[in-house]
This record gives C-alpha cells, structure tokens and sequence, in this order.
C-alpha cells in the first residue's frame, strides 16, 4: 500500500470576487473549499489514477472532520492522528477583473510531543506499508529531525520513500536516507547554496544531493520536464507545449504519476514519463481540480523521453 504523508494539510477556502474593495464590502461571487496540502494533493491524484494509497497526517477541530469528510467524499482513504489543536485553513482569493490572486497561507496548529509520538506509533504499526511519500511544510512544533526519523525508520523495513520538501524539512530529511526526493529547481538551489541556470548544473547539484545518501533526485523544472538523476543514468522527460490554465499543485500530481508508476511495476523510463504527464496535464485543470486517469494517461504519449547520460556538453539551453 501506498501512504502519504502530510503533516499539516488544510482546508484551502477559494473565493471569486470582480475586485477587492479595500474602502468598502468586497461581495464574494463564489466560492469553494477544498481538502489541500502536499501529500494530501499526491493522495487526491493517485485515487484518480486508482492506485490504492491512505493519507497520513494530523488533523483536528471541525476543519480537521471537514478534510476528513471531503476526502471520503472523493473516495480517498485516510487514518488521520487527531490532535487537539484546529486544522488550518487556506485563503486564496481570485480577483476577475485583474486575474490576479491573493493567497493566505496559516502556519497550522501546534503539534504536541504526545501527538508526534503518536504518529511514529501508527507509522511503525503499518504492516503492508510498501511506499511512503512524504510532502510539505512542518506545522509549529514539528522539528525537521521529524522527517529523517521518519524516513529512516521506514526505510529500515524495506519500503520505498519519498520526500517533497523545501528548506530545513527538506536538507534535515535527506539525512535519513530517501530513495527519492522531488525538488523544483529553486528547491534544489536552496540545498545546495548556488545558482541552477543550466541543465548541467542541475545534474551537478543532483549528483551532490546523492553523494549525501539520496537513492535518486527528480528535479522538476516547470515547463521544462522533470530530470532524474540516478545511480544508472542521467533522464530527462520533456511535455509538449500546452496552454496552461494553473500551476498550484503540479509538482503533486507529478509526484503522484511516479509513485503510480512505481506501485504498478512500470520500468523507470515510464515512471518519469507518467510523472511528467501528471504535472502537465494538471496544469489544464482550473482552480483545485487536478488531473484524472484519463487526462494523464492521454498525456503520457506526448511526453518525450531523453537519455541523456552521456550528453553533458548538450545540456545547454535550459529555459
Ligand atoms: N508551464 C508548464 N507547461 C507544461 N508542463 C508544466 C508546466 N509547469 C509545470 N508543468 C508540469 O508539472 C511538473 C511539475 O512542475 P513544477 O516543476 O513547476 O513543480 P513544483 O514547482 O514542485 O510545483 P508545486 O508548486 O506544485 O510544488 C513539470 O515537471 C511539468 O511536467
Ligand atoms: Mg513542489
């Protein structure tokens, strides 16, 4: 079985309105409410894609019931740790007349040792436990030490994990051994304190975040695909061309497409195609939405597939 991991998901609350009105009422249009978070996004995609999985994670109050309940709702398995604080809750507002929107992250509540404990309890009681990705920021409370301890447990019993971070969450989890990690372009940077402005020096970087213990590193790059580097060789994945109509939550789906590839046994070459179709065909979905089977599967025969393991001085050109 799959399991996501999402240590502070939230209820991200997504108002309409033709222009925001800082003298008067602003009269909001529509809106909507959706379960959202990094893991929870990577569960919500592999529900669509079918893959069995169960999302992870701390929830509480009624905004906690509320991520639960929607998420039955879309048919996707969850076995949540309930804590005592209040699941946060997103706000991003869409202004029409401009197209531009406002979002208004919360930090979560505060996780208790006891509930930390908690969730290694439930981690380390999974018996069919086969991939673990873990994603997102750390509420207040949680030190990154969380995620290597995590990591390395998991690992210890023979199961697959991979980890979506930024930041301390991202350079402390490492630590603890990952088989896989996906970081963007600017996430890759950050860890390794330098400017990527070619494709080679991604690879390069890529190549660093191994020597430190890392299975394989997939870096999303936006329009430019995802590359993967790996013990056996250096991959590229490219999309086609598309109109894009979104960018919130494509590096999930395109976490989501690999983990699909992994759990249904397809060779690695797919897995990363299936990762790219993922990202790309979520980013024709407005608003929440993210990408069905249907939209990925369509898209997978449009992803061009590069090895480019012994290519180095062509690595120019990167958008
Ligand atoms: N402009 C685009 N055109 C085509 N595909 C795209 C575009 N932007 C993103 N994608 C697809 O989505 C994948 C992930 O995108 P990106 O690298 O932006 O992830 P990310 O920065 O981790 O996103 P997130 O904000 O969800 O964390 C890309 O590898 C690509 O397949
Ligand atoms: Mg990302």
């Amino acid at each position: 079985m799959i399991y996501t991991l999402a240590l502070n998901p939230a209820i991200d609350r997504t108002f309409w309105v033709e222009k925001l009105d800082f003298e008067e009422t602003t009269r909001v249009q529509k809106e909507c409410r959706y379960p959202g978070g990094k893991g929870i996004d990577v569960s919500r995609v592999l529900t669509n894609l079918g893959a069995p999985n169960t999302a992870l994670g701390f929830i509480g109050g009624f905004v906690g019931d509320e991520l639960e309940c929607r998420l039955t709702s879309e048919g996707v398995r969850s076995d949540f740790i309930h804590i005592s604080g209040e699941t946060r809750t997103n706000i991003i507002v869409h202004e029409e007349e401009t197209g531009r929107h406002v979002l208004l992250t919360a930090s979560g509540p505060e996780i208790a040792p006891y509930e930390i404990g908690a969730l290694f309890r439930k981690i380390d009681g999974l018996k069919d436990i086969s991939i673990l990705a873990i994603g997102g920021s750390l509420p207040p409370g949680v030190h990154p030490e969380t995620y290597r301890r995590i990591i390395a447990g998991v690992r210890a019993r023979g199961a697959i994990t991979l980890l979506d971070a930024d930041g301390d969450a991202l350079r402390v989890g490492i630590q603890g051994g990952p088989d896989y990690i996906k970081p963007n372009r600017r996430e890759l940077s950050q860890l390794v304190g330098r400017e990527l402005n070619e494709l080679a020096d991604v690879v390069e970087a890529a190549e660093w975040v191994r020597s430190q213990g890392v299975g394989a590193v997939l870096v999303s790059m936006g329009a430019d695909g995802i590359v993967l580097v790996k013990d056996d060789g250096i991959y590229l994945a490219i999309p086609p061309k598309v109109e894009v109509v979104n960018t919130v939550g494509v590096g999930d789906s395109a976490v989501a497409g690999f983990l699909y590839g992994l759990a249904t046994g397809l060779d690695l070459k797919e897995c990363l195609t299936h990762a790219t179709a993922a990202g790309t065909a979520t980013t024709l979905k407005p608003g929440t939405a993210r990408a069905n089977r249907k939209d990925i599967l369509d898209m997978v025969p449009r992803v061009r597939f590069e090895d480019i393991s012994r290519s180095g001085d062509q690595w120019k050109g990167l958008k």
